[in-house]
């Protein structure tokens, strides 16, 4: 599992980078974890300090309070059918910037927020470079929840180890979802993402997947 409170300085300089690709008048979608909200503080302090108008979307009710924190105006995301840049961490990133991200369980609506966004940013520390995507991190599955041991199975049948994420504190149980589902992480040998992306996808009662290969990043930023 993800260590949000590991390279903060390398996340922190590749959030400064994208956020200055911001320009006054944009349309933002706000990724969420740790390295998406050193991106949402400095955007805080550029609209502070230039008194820049943007319009912000975010992709989970954490990112929402952190952004409204630091003083950016936050709406509803279904006000928008296109957005101008949207900037994001992830968990792996592979040589052709394919992603495994939902770490922090937000994947669906991250990966909405991304593919509505003419450009995709994403900033990762050195930790999140891989040579094979699946290599460190499990992918995550968000599943209604009477989907649960039938999306389990298949999820077997592709070759997967599945495992229902359950909260490590604060709750006992599984993890719910901003959007109300599960989250089921499986570890996979993947040859080709854009596939296992469609065909976990395919699969009755699973909502999104955390592969990013067929919304991909336009541009990467990956600290050294
Ligand atoms: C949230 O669900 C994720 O997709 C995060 O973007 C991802 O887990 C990266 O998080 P960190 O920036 O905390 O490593």
């Amino acid at each position: 599992m993800k260590d949000a409170s590991a390279n903060q300085e390398q996340k922190r300089a590749v959030a400064v980078r994208a956020a200055a690709l911001v320009v006054g008048g944009q349309t933002v979608g706000l990724g969420t974890g740790s390295t998406a909200a050193f991106f949402i503080e400095d955007l805080g302090r550029r609209v502070r300090e230039e008194r820049l108008s943007l319009k912000c979307v975010v992709t989970s009710f954490s990112s929402s309070v952190l952004a409204r924190d630091h003083g950016l105006s936050v709406f509803p995301l279904d006000d928008f059918d296109a957005l101008d840049i949207s900037v994001d961490g992830a968990d792996e990133i592979d040589s052709s910037m394919c992603l495994i991200k939902g770490g922090g369980a937000a994947h669906t609506r991250e990966k909405l927020v991304h593919a509505m966004s003419k450009r995709f940013v994403v900033i990762a520390d050195a930790s999140k470079r891989v040579s094979k995507l699946g290599e460190k991190f499990p992918v995550p599955v968000e599943c209604i929840p009477p989907a649960v041991r039938f999306v389990e199975r298949k999820l077997r049948e592709l070759g997967g180890k599945p495992s229902v994420r359950f909260a490590k504190g604060g709750k006992d149980g599984p993890i719910v979802t901003d959007n109300g589902n599960l989250i089921i992480d499986v570890l996979l040998d993947m040859n080709s993402p854009e596939k296992m992306e469609r065909e976990i996808n395919s699969i009755p009662g699973v909502l999104d997947n955390g592969i990013f290969a067929i919304t991909k990043p336009s541009e990467a930023f990956i600290a050294e």
